[in-house]
């Protein structure tokens, strides 16, 4: 059973639920959370830790390999759960560099760092296992015709944006160094996480955070596209039963069987606002939905076919997306605080700026 973790990315909306997770199911667990703390890392989301004694955050970059040679010998770490990534598409349009460096240059250094310990220097004494587990992306596979069926671990990579493109690179990089050099890892592709904590430039808490403030709610293009939507702590729980019982060398898809369009999702989250704010002011919050330039290279839908990891590992999702949803608004609304310092402690103008401004004009 892993013992001492390393989390990378451990301050971003996914690696911070999988942090609460673990520490929750498993006492044993220690956990180092390496993080740079770029815009979506964001200390605020470690508060409430349901141990925090057996938490520590380092404030560093994953490319920096000395930094990660000291981490895995001081913490004796046996597993290492990655997530630190530039995470966001649109932002991968504007600055491509960024993804390139931290996504494929950053995964190396880690598969480096982890290769030196485990297997050269034999860091860990032999009866105890190690796991290098990549957190990845559905978006690695590209883009599904309307009736095309949904994807399989075996499905040929395509990926279409920057983002997705580097994805791709850092995971033929895992599975590289299980081939050549037998580093013991494990692979997730995840198709389209929500939940609490997440940053708001994804559609779900941009639309939420824009409809509470009577902004307009920006859908690109027809609003037609579709994602295959987890609840996060869903992913959180299928990972962490992945690096426990996965086989090694071995790829999981997950997803959450959720597929509504753009807009319909949209939609959804405006009634559930409607309802939960019955005295909004920007209520019939619909009325701020604008149709807008669309994102280019947009992939149309994904759709993830999850039968070896329910069948292998007995993982199946526990939220809907109705149920989802409305925890994720609730939670949006009960953690003013949260929405606050992050509004206030990171570049969400700068980027509404860069993204947004003359985009309904664009359109037009
Ligand atoms: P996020 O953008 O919320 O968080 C990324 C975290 O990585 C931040 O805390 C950031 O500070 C940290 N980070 C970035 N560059 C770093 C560096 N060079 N060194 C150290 N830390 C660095 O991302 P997320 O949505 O939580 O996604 C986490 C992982 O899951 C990513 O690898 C992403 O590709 C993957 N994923 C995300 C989704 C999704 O819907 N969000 C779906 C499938 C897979
Ligand atoms: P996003 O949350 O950025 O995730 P991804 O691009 O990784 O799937 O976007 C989800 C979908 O929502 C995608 O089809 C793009 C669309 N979208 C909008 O229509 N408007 C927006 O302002 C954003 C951020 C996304």
């Amino acid at each position: 059973m892993p013992r001492n973790v390393l989390v990378t990315g451990g301050a971003g909306f996914i690696g911070s639920n999988f942090i609460h997770t673990i520490l929750s199911a498993d006492q044993a667990v220690r956990v180092v959370n390496l993080d740079k703390l770029t815009y979506a890392g964001r200390p605020e989301n470690l508060q409430d830790l349901p141990d925090p004694a057996r938490h520590t955050l380092v404030v560093g970059d994953i490319c920096d390999r000395k930094l990660v040679d000291r981490l895995l010998r001081e913490y004796m770490v046996d597993t290492v759960v990655h997530f630190a990534a530039e995470s966001h598409v649109d932002r991968s349009i504007h600055d491509p560099g960024s993804f390139i460096r931290t996504n494929v240059t950053g995964t190396y250094t880690l598969l480096e760092s982890a290769r030196q310990f485990w297997l050269v220097e034999k860091g860990i004494e032999p009866s105890m296992p190690t796991r290098f587990h990549h957190v990845s992306t559905d978006e690695v596979f590209g883009s599904l015709a309307p009736d095309a069926p949904a994807w399989t671990e075996d499905t040929p990579y395509d990926p279409h944006s920057p983002y997705s493109a580097s994805k791709a690179s850092s995971d033929h990089l895992v599975r590289a160094w299980f081939h050549t050099y037998g580093l013991p890892v494990s692979l997730t592709n995840c198709s389209n996480n929500y939940g609490p904590r997440q940053f708001p430039e994804k559609l779900i808490p941009l639309m939420t955070l824009n409809a509470l403030e009577g902004r307009n709610l920006p859908v690109y293009g027809d609003g037609q596209q579709i994602r295959d939507w987890l609840y996060v702590t869903d992913h959180c729980e299928a990972i962490w039963e992945v690096v426990k019982r996965g086989k090694v060398g071995e790829t999981y898809n997950i997803g959450g069987g959720n597929q509504p369009a753009n807009l319909e999702l949209v939609h959804t989250l405006c009634d559930i606002l409607d309802e939960l704010q019955p005295d909004s002011p920007h209520k019939p919050h619909r009325s701020l939905i604008r149709f807008v330039a669309d994102r280019p290279g947009h992939d149309r839908r994904y759709a993830m076919d999850i039968t070896r990891i329910s069948g292998e590992l007995g993982w199946t999702p526990r939220e809907n997306m109705a149920s989802g949803l409305l925890k994720t608004v609730r939670w949006y609304l009960d953690n003013p605080q949260w929405i606050e310092s992050v509004r206030s402690g990171s570049d969400i103008n700068t980027w509404r700026e860069k993204n947004y401004t003359n985009r309904e004009a664009k359109r037009a």
